[in-house]
C-alpha cells in the first residue's frame, strides 16, 4: 500500500475510530511517543501533546514512550539525554498528562520491548524495510550511510506500539507507514502462531503541521522555533520576526500566503476558532496587528503550562520518580505481551508444563 493510500484510509476511518473511543474508553489503550532529541515547541503542543491531553480526559490509558534509543536513528551523539528526558517529562506533566493516569516511560528501560524485536524482525523483509518512505526521508536528511537501526526502526515501534498493547497511535502523517508495518506484523505474527495482537489504529493528527516564524519547518537551528519553555518576551520576538507578505489586507490562503495562513492557524488553533474567521476579525489591521494577536494568544495559552514547566524543573527527584514509576507499569505490560508471544511460539519452557 503506498503511503497516500493509507493516508486516506486512515483520514476516512478517523471519526469512526473517535466515535469508538469515546463510547468505551476504558477498552483501548493510546500509545504515543517522542525522540527525546530537545524540548518541545509549539507544533508539538497544537499537533500531538493537546490531543494526548485530549484522549486521557476522555478516560482512555494512555502510554507515552519516551523513545531513547530512537534518538541515534539518524545521529551518533545522543546529546545530554538525561536533561532532555527531565524536560520532556517536566513538559508532559505541564501540559496535563496526569502520571496517576497516563504511563511515560523511557524504551531504554524495559527489554522485553527489544526482545520482541527479534520475532518481528522474521516478520519482514529487508526489502519492505527499504521501501518505508519515512527510513528513506531520514535516511537522506541524516546525510549518513543508513544504519541498520535506521532500517529495522519501523519494526521496533511495531515492538513498542504490540508490546504495549496499543490499539490507538495518534501520530503525524510522517509516521503512518510505521503504524501499517505495525499492523502487517500483527497480522502475520498472528497467522503463523495463532491470535496475540490487535492490529493497531493510526489516528491522524488534524491540525495543520505549524510552520516556522520564516515559513519554514519550526528547527532549532533555524531560529524560527516557538519552544514551550521560552519566555513571553522571546515569543513576542520570534513572532515579530516573522516573515509575512506585502499585501496589507490579511487572508486565509494557505497556498499563496502560506506564513500569513500559519500564524492564522496558531491563532485559531489556540483559541478554538477557524482561521477564516481569524483572518476576517482583523483583516486591514495588517500584519503588525495579526503578529501581535498571535504573540499575546500564544503566551496567554502557554502561560500556565510554562509556570508549571519550570516549578516541575526544579524538582528533578520528582520528574525521576515519575519516569521509574511509568517505567515499571509499563515493563509490567510488555513482561506480559512477550509471556503471551512466548507461550504462542512454544517457547515458555520456564513456566511448566502447560494446564
Ligand atoms: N518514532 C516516533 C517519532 O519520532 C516516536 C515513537 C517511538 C512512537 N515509539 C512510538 C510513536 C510508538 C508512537 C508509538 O515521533
Amino acid at each position: 500500500m503506498t503511503t497516500l493510500e493509507t493516508t486516506r484510509l486512515t483520514t476516512e476511518s478517523l471519526s469512526q475510530t473517535e466515535e469508538r473511543l469515546r463510547t468505551r474508553p476504558a477498552e483501548h489503550r493510546v500509545v504515543t511517543g517522542d525522540r527525546p532529541t530537545g524540548p518541545l515547541h509549539l507544533g508539538h503542543y497544537i499537533g500531538t501533546l493537546a490531543n494526548r491531553v485530549r484522549l486521557q480526559n476522555l478516560g482512555i490509558p494512555v502510554t507515552v514512550i519516551i523513545a531513547d534509543f530512537q534518538v541515534i536513528t539518524d545521529r551518533a551523539d545522543t546529546g545530554p539525554l538525561r536533561d532532555r528526558v527531565r524536560t520532556l517529562i517536566a513538559e508532559y506533566l505541564a501540559a496535563g498528562i496526569d502520571p496517576e493516569r497516563s504511563v511515560i516511560f523511557a524504551h531504554s528501560g524495559v527489554p522485553a520491548l527489544n526482545q520482541l524485536l527479534l520475532p518481528f524482525l522474521s516478520l519482514v523483509t529487508d526489502a519492505e524495510l527499504h521501501r518505508n518512505p519515512t527510513v528513506k526521508a531520514e535516511s537522506l536528511a541524516s546525510r549518513r550511510s543508513l544504519s541498520a537501526l535506521l532500517l529495522t526502526y519501523p519494526v521496533h515501534q511495531a515492538a513498542d506500539i504490540l508490546g504495549l498493547h496499543g490499539d490507538v497511535v495518534p501520530v503525524g502523517k510522517d509516521q503512518l507507514p510505521h503504524i501499517e508495518l505495525a499492523r502487517v506484523i500483527a497480522r502475520r505474527f498472528n497467522g503463523r502462531y495463532g491470535r496475540v495482537f490487535a492490529e493497531p489504529e493510526a489516528l491522524l493528527t488534524t491540525t495543520p503541521a505549524v510552520l516556522g516564524a520564516d515559513g519554514a519547518k519550526m528547527s532549532k537551528t533555524r531560529g524560527n522555533t516557538i519552544l514551550l519553555g521560552a519566555g513571553e518576551d522571546e515569543t513576542s520576538a520570534v513572532i515579530r520576526s516573522a516573515r509575512t507578505d506585502s499585501l496589507r489586507h490579511i487572508t486565509f490562503d494557505p497556498v499563496t500566503r502560506p506564513q500569513i495562513a500559519n500564524l492564522l492557524s496558531i491563532v485559531a488553533a489556540l483559541t478554538g476558532r477557524s482561521p477564516l474567521e481569524v483572518a476576517q476579525e482583523i483583516g486591514s489591521g495588517g500584519a503588525a496587528v495579526l503578529k501581535a494577536r498571535t504573540a499575546e494568544v500564544i503566551n496567554e495559552s502557554l502561560r500556565d503550562l510554562r509556570r508549571r514547566r519550570r516549578d516541575l524543573l526544579a524538582d528533578p527527584a520528582y520528574l525521576d520518580g515519575v519516569l521509574l514509576d511509568g517505567t515499571a507499569r509499563a515493563m509490567e505490560v510488555a513482561a506480559g505481551t512477550l509471556d503471551q508471544v512466548r507461550r504462542a511460539m512454544d517457547m515458555d519452557y520456564f513456566r511448566g508444563p502447560r494446564g
